[in-house]
């Protein structure tokens, strides 16, 4: 059955720490999608908009370092804010999927778990600023810390997240586990520290069920 504009389009997020190999799965992800026949939008967080795009280089520069936390989870829900009106709930509303790399439980991660900003917060700028759109899949990356970090090194000039300690990322990969284990129906967890072709056969699987009655 082809799509048609009635039916609402799907959204896909992929999470996780540092050097569990997002960018890799998402180019897998993008080609197998594609190939069901789906009219896929690939985005990504911060960012994804030229506002998004230009809020993402001021929270990533690290000469940025006298940001403070407030002001950082404000700007990451400014981000949402402008990607859920301008580019994800029109591409849903037209049967298209949307795949994003990130969205609103990195804020948990990362703002909540990584610098101690109250969940209750963060759920009220869900609510408003991101529509309280959830995600109908999440792919979560999980690998231990120090693996992730080992392979994120050398990489170049670390941004001003990554320059964080290693107990800052225990705090960000500790609140994914718990949000993936508090909605497990949303929720697919990846052992991301298994080969690039293994991880990808796990998110296609994570899938499956989506394509149903979807897809031409
Ligand atoms: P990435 O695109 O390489 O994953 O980098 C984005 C960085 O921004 C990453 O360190 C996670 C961080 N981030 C947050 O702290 N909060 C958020 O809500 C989002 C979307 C990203």
């Amino acid at each position: 059955m082809p799509v048609t504009s009635l039916q609402r389009g799907r959204l896909i997020t992929l999470e996780g720490g540092e050097g569990a190999g997002k960018s890799t799965l998402l180019r897998g992800l993008e080609t197998h999608v594609r190939a069901q026949g789906v009219d896929l939008v690939v985005t990504r967080e911060p960012g994804g908009t030229a506002v998004g795009e230009a809020v993402r280089g001021v929270v990533l520069d690290a000469a940025n370092n006298e940001l403070t936390a407030e002001a950082e989870l404000l700007l990451m829900f400014a981000s949402r804010a402008q990607l859920v009106r301008q580019v994800i709930e029109p591409a849903l509303a037209a049967g298209r999927w949307v795949l994003c790399d990130r969205f609103t439980d990195a804020s948990y991660a990362y703002q909540g778990g990584g610098r101690g900003q109250p969940v209750e917060r963060i759920a009220e700028l869900e609510r408003w600023a991101a529509s309280g759109l959830k995600p109908d899949v999440t792919l979560l990356l999980d690998l231990p810390v120090a693996t992730g970090r080992a392979r994120a090194a050398g990489r170049g000039e670390a941004d001003r997240i990554e320059v964080e300690g290693d107990a800052f990322f225990e705090r960000v990969r500790g609140r994914y586990r718990d949000l993936a284990a508090s909605e497990p129906a949303r929720f697919r967890v990846l052992d991301a520290s298994a080969a690039p072709d293994d991880v990808l056969a796990q998110a296609i699987a994570g899938l499956a069920g989506l394509f149903d009655g979807a897809t031409s």
